[in-house]
């Protein structure tokens, strides 16, 4: 496995395109889904600069439970149906929300966060996970990050859940 993330473009699709054969080498030939959901969140951080906390909940009877992440320490279980990450599990689609406060249901585990995208890990027509990224910044997340984050969760999506 490589065993650094190295990105030298500066547009936002072409450093989503540059990481995605960077994560498979990383996380190739490893079985542990502890392991390889941490690498990919450090990774990410690398990528998303903008992000202020990026990070796995894994679904777990009916609930969400917070997994691997970087950034401050986050609300723990989430359920299906609740916030931004319950709301992309329940209906198995990206969610991005500009602006938090106008989220109806929005869980502010972080007072500072402003925007969020959530993106559904889904395996065998079943929500395992979700990655989620909050940013501090107003609307730093759009259709490019969800293109770009969508094949990561597919790469995740193959790991032994
Ligand atoms: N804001 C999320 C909760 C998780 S934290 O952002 C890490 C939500 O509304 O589901």
């Amino acid at each position: 496995m490589s065993e650094s993330v190295a990105l030298e473009s500066t547009d936002k699709a072409a450093r989503y395109a540059e990481l995605l054969p960077q994560l498979a080498s990383l996380v190739e030939g490893e079985p542990d889904l502890v392991a390889n959901l941490a690498n990919l969140t450090a990774a990410l951080r690398v990528c998303v600069p903008s992000a202020s906390w990026i990070g796995f909940y894994i679904a777990r009877q009916g609930e969400l439970v917070l997994g691997p992440f970087q950034g401050n320490v986050a609300c723990v279980r989430i359920k299906f149906g609740k916030g931004v990450c319950g709301t992309a599990a329940a209906e198995q689609r990206t969610v991005i929300v500009p602006d938090v406060e106008l989220f109806p249901g929005h869980i502010a585990c972080d007072t500072g966060s402003r925007s969020e995208i959530v993106v559904p890990i889904v395996r065998a027509g079943a929500v395992v996970a979700v990655l989620d990224l909050d940013s501090y910044d107003l609307a730093a997340f759009d259709d490019i990050d969800a293109a770009g984050l969508a094949p990561i969760a597919a790469l995740a999506a193959q790991f032994a859940w």
